[in-house]
């Protein structure tokens, strides 16, 4: 048993006392998602009607899982904390890092290689710290958590976007950056700005070709990207209980693609299934004893428009197949509208590939639906017109599969098996011919279809559908071909038609696997010695930041006075620089390359106020801290939007930034930079930017008496001898200046446990 029995348990016993306690307070009935956060505030917090949109509240998350390419610097992070074992139960989950090329078994042999000593190193901390460990080829995370860990009315926070997909089983399951993982691993709270809430009324019941994906697809339509901004969506009504738990996995995984916190479904029939088919009945007995408090209140649900910020309702009885993109998930098109949609726009029609699986949709029902397809390319004498790929989600349900001769099936039609992985579908797919950057178009059934997201051609146009929908499509080799009307020509010339797709939602011989991938941690891991070489180019150990030195910051030389847009890729590059993740040195040598210096409109190349030549951020930067020189880095508006990663806030700090100065801060990118032990400011008139002159040298006053709500001021000493005061701004409480006082966070988490 993976899964912590007695954690659950003891959660169902508190929860419904939780529960009434916050519907008395509020005086209301309660969605499902406010009984999960209310039953999960942090000791001490009292329910109350917290603002949504506007109250930042602290939670105690039930469990942490982290992905490999984000495990590196949440984990370093924890090993400087100086506990003996995290917290909560936490896991990690080797699926990002490896290619799609050949097939499975050689691309996973060739990524253990490639990627041994970040595997060592991930192995050997998860021992250590008595964390779970899910070895290259076990399975994506999101599919791997849903079979094993997730549970209804629980919440946990991954370090990966799509954690969401735990809504499937019915918990409030969110996206973070590994400092948020490393705080709750450590047994600190974690901070979430109250969500507003969403309602999707789901009547009616999917049938013929449509499938969960399209709801998911439609909703995505309808909200756009941005649409659920800061809001939790939680889906009700009869067609959410007539779906698989599978299927609801797959709306909420794809609920990252509109913005929102999270997604959920209230418990019923379906998880209950789905966890006794993955061995957990023990689980669905106890949630069973407590079902009324795991979804929401028959009040809310009738009447959702009083309690929810924004209600849909759709009809799964007409809703139809759908493909989205290219470019963008939210460009919903329904198949019948297709023809139509991709002359106007000029898509190229011929499919070159098909690739389903993903984190998104590789449960036993969906691959048993498409595999309802692909049986038929033979039995109707048709061939496979575009290429087609599967990548299994976990090593369960590829085993299962191959046992029940699917895989059979769909290697009989040409398709190729990779490896249980991300692969393709995070850019890690090494496809012949990429590098020539035709235009062309791919089908996929996974969720992001972002320029160059699958192959790195930014010429690929990809869409996304049902796994169902993909195969179809492969079969006719054709983007426009609608399988509810349209017939295709077999090898005797005959006009056929393809059944709609049919399937199990879940194996008739139960799951099977003879390896599953898991290593569970030493009882005592304090003897584990940390696997990570001197000379590594990708892993470095971290040491703690010096502590402030306790006067006020004097002689600090500008590095950049970025102008415009200043996201956290801007400051800390993705792309190629992924692999530097665990290395906190090398990566910093892409520390502000994307920003645009304001004196010269130029990326990359600032003045170096020691020689007064231009170099590049990370050199001009380095030269400063050889010198002993500190430095300040202002920016504009919004400064450090974009993901919440702890790179963009680490690698001024590592490099001796001391200060960032902005109009506005990035809620989350101002707490990473407070986290680290920066000094985060604003300017009190936003006018005061025209002042910063590119060979100005900064003094913060005021320090020695840095409290909250009380404004500090920053002297320009121009180089012409002149000198101005300006009022600066933060929004450090008396915590988050104990953090700076400490030289950062993590410090002041060892010295308390170092009592
Ligand atoms: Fe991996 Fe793609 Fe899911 S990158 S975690 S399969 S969204």
């Amino acid at each position: 048993m993976v899964f912590d029995l007695d954690l659950i348990k003891k959660l169902y016993s508190e929860m419904p006392a939780k529960v009434d306690a916050a519907r008395k307070a509020l005086g209301r009935p309660l969605t499902l998602a406010e009984k999960i956060l209310f039953s999960h505030l942090w000791t001490g917090v009292e329910p109350v009607d917290f603002e949504r949109g506007k109250a930042y509240v602290d939670f105690a998350p039930d469990r942490v899982a982290m992905q490999d390419a984000t495990a590196q610097m949440a984990l370093l992070q924890f090993d400087t904390t100086g506990r003996k074992k995290v917290a909560v139960p936490s896991t990690v989950h080797c699926d990002h890092l490896i290619v799609a090329k050949t097939e499975g078994k050689q691309d996973l042999v060739k990524a253990v290689t490639d990627n041994e000593e970040v595997y060592n190193f991930l192995s050997s901390i998860s021992n250590k710290y008595g964390i779970g460990f899910w070895k290259p080829g076990a399975g994506i995370i999101h599919q791997v958590v849903l079979e094993n860990y997730a549970f209804p009315g629980g919440m946990m926070i991954g370090t990966d976007s799509h954690t969401v997909n735990a809504g499937g089983l019915g918990m409030i399951a969110i996206g973070v950056g590994g400092a948020d993982a490393c705080d709750v691993m450590a047994g600190l709270s974690w901070e979430l700005l109250m969500p507003k809430l969403i309602g999707v009324k789901l009547t009616g019941k999917l049938n013929g070709w449509t499938a969960p994906k399209d709801v998911i697809l439609k909703v995505a339509g309808i909200l756009t990207v941005k649409g659920g901004t800061n809001a939790i969506v939680e889906y009700f009504g009869e067609g959410a209980t007539s779906m698989s738990c599978t299927g609801k996995g797959t709306i909420c995984n794809m609920g990252a693609e509109i913005g929102a916190t999270t997604s959920t479904f209230g418990y019923d029939e379906s998880m209950s299934r789905y966890l006794k088919a993955t061995g957990r009945a023990e689980v669905a007995d106890a949630a069973d004893q407590i079902k009324d408090y795991l979804t929401g209140d028959a009040d809310v649900y009738a009447n959702p428009e009083k309690y929810f910020d924004k209600v849909i309702e759709i009809n799964l009885s007409e809703l139809e197949p759908h493909l989205n993109g290219p470019f963008t998930p939210d460009l919903a098109t329904p198949i019948s509208q297709m023809k139509e949609a991709a002359a106007k726009n000029g898509w190229p029609t011929k499919i070159e590939v098909g690739l389903i699986g993903s984190c998104t949709n590789s449960s036993y029902e969906d691959i048993s639906r498409a595999v309802s397809l692909a049986g038929q390319v033979s039995d109707k004498g048709l061939t496979l017109k575009s290429e087609f790929t599967i990548t299994p989600g976990s090593e369960l349900v590829r085993y299962t599969i191959e046992r029940d001769g699917y895989l059979g099936v769909f290697e009989k039609i040409g398709a190729t098996v990779f490896a249980n992985a991300c692969g393709p579908c995070i850019g890690m797919w090494d496809r012949v011919g990429a590098e020539k950057a035709e235009r062309n178009t791919i089908v996929h059934s996974f969720n992001r279809n972002f320029a160059k997201r699958a192959d790195g051609n930014p010429n690929t146009l990809a869409f996304v559908a049902s796994p169902e929908l993909v195969t179809a499509l492969a079969i006719a080799g054709d983007l426009t071909f609608n399988p509810l009307t349209d017939t295709l020509t077999n090898d005797k010339g005959e006009q056929v038609k393809l059944d709609p797709p049919s399937g199990d939602e879940l194996p008739t011989k139960g799951f099977a696997v003879e390896d599953a991938g898991y290593q569970a941690p030493a009882e005592d891991g304090s003897k584990v010695v940390l696997d990570v070489k001197p000379d590594s180019k990708r892993l470095q150990l971290l040491y703690p930041f010096s502590a402030w030195e306790g006067v006020d910051i004097k002689g600090l030389k500008l590095l950049i006075k970025a102008k415009g847009k200043c996201t956290t890729d801007h400051i800390s590059m993705a792309g190629p620089w992924l692999k530097f993740r665990g290395h906190l040195d090398n990566i910093s040598n892409n520390l502000l390359i994307g920003a645009t210096n304001f004196f010269n409109e130029k990326t990359d190349t600032v003045k170096n106020q020691l020689t007064g030549e231009y170099g590049t951020v990370p050199n001009t930067q380095r030269a400063y801290k050889a010198a002993g020189v500190g430095s300040i880095v202002v920016g504009d508006e919004n400064y450090g939007e974009g993901s919440s990663r702890e790179h963009a806030a680490m690698e001024p700090r590592h490099l001796g930034v001391r200060v960032v100065l902005v109009k506005s801060f990035a809620r989350i990118h101002e707490t990473n930079l407070k986290k680290q032990g920066m000094l985060a400011l604003t300017f009190a008139n936003k006018e005061d930017y025209d002042k910063i002159l590119e060979d100005d040298t900064l003094d913060v006053i005021g320090l020695t008496s840095f409290t909250p709500g009380v404004p500090l001021e920053l002297v320009l000493n121009h180089a012409d001898g002149s000198s101005e005061t300006i009022t600066v701004n933060h929004s450090y409480n008396a915590q988050q200046i104990e953090w700076f006082k400490a030289g950062g966070a993590l410090n002041v988490i060892r010295s308390e446990f170092a009592k």
